[in-house]
């Protein structure tokens, strides 16, 4: 007999919307408390508990507290010497329960030398899977906007994300994740040491700029990125791809910033 999977299919989608995206577990699983997940024996297997011992009065001891998890991502960003020294920092740091949720860590790819450095928000569910930035429906609409100035990833840029673990669920980054992440995308900018950056999106351009505005205000113009090692890098806020596909009415807009990125290519080539 055939079933009518329409409204099963119409209630997957609306998970999916809700960001109950990827099928994980058959329960739900505390995942910051994954570490502490040795298997435990049945209750009424378990030893009955150890009766508490008395206190002995004890000598005081100082405890070392371990740096905030920011010290420790700026320590090992600054630590790097090399892009791939810096790509195994990340991958060992353990201060974002971000890496317990996502599959694959996310880097950088592209041209190191090309001069010009593509900086987006973080890595979605194919990008996750992959491991590998902007391969999903954005990053495809973002190689077609870009080739259409005569850019690619294979010969003209270097592209990364300010977050290289992918927020369940596909989530806007919040501030503090920008801000711990941070360290580790400004020595990547560093070792790649390009002339421009565009940076993708509103979470990029928030990032490296700073200040309240938005993404629609601070595009279509160049500003001054400091970066520790290299100086003042010129960088040019736009529009995201992945706004591009739900705002096709914008790609006006992110046409007129690719032109000006050309623009600025044409005079002073990298
Ligand atoms: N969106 C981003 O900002 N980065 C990716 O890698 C994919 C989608």
């Amino acid at each position: 007999m055939e079933q009518d999977t329409s409204a099963l299919a119409a209630a997957l989608a609306l998970q999916c919307d809700w960001g109950a995206d990827e099928a994980l577990l058959e329960s739900p699983a505390n995942r910051l408390a994954v570490r502490d997940a040795t298997p435990r024996a049945p209750e009424a297997a378990r030893p009955a508990p150890e009766p508490t011992p008395r206190p002995i009065r004890a000598a005081p001891v100082a405890l070392a507290a371990a740096p905030p998890a920011n010290t420790r991502a700026e320590a090992l960003a600054a630590a790097a010497p090399d892009l791939a020294a810096l790509k195994a920092a990340i991958a060992a740091f353990d201060g974002s329960p971000l890496k317990e949720t996502a599959t694959n860590l996310v880097f950088g790819e592209g041209i190191t030398d090309a001069g010009l450095m593509l900086i987006g928000e973080a890595p979605g569910a194919d990008e996750d899977r992959a491991g590998r930035p902007f391969v999903g429906a954005s990053g495809q609409l973002l190689d077609r906007m870009f080739a259409s100035v005569g850019l690619s990833r294979e010969s003209n840029f270097y592209i990364t994300n300010i977050l290289p673990w992918r927020p369940p669920g596909n989530r806007t980054p919040t501030d503090a994740e920008v801000a711990l992440f941070l360290p580790f995308l400004r020595r990547q900018v560093a070792l790649i040491r390009p002339k421009r950056l565009v940076l993708v999106g509103g979470v990029a351009a928030k990032g490296l700029i700073g200040g309240k505005e938005g993404i629609t205000r601070l595009r279509g113009r160049w500003y001054d990125v400091e970066i520790a090692g290299l100086g003042r890098i010129p960088a040019l806020p736009t529009l995201h791809p992945a706004y591009l596909l739900r705002s096709p009415a914008s790609k006006r807009e992110a046409w007129a910033d690719l032109l000006l990125l050309r623009r600025m290519l044409d005079q002073a080539p990298g």
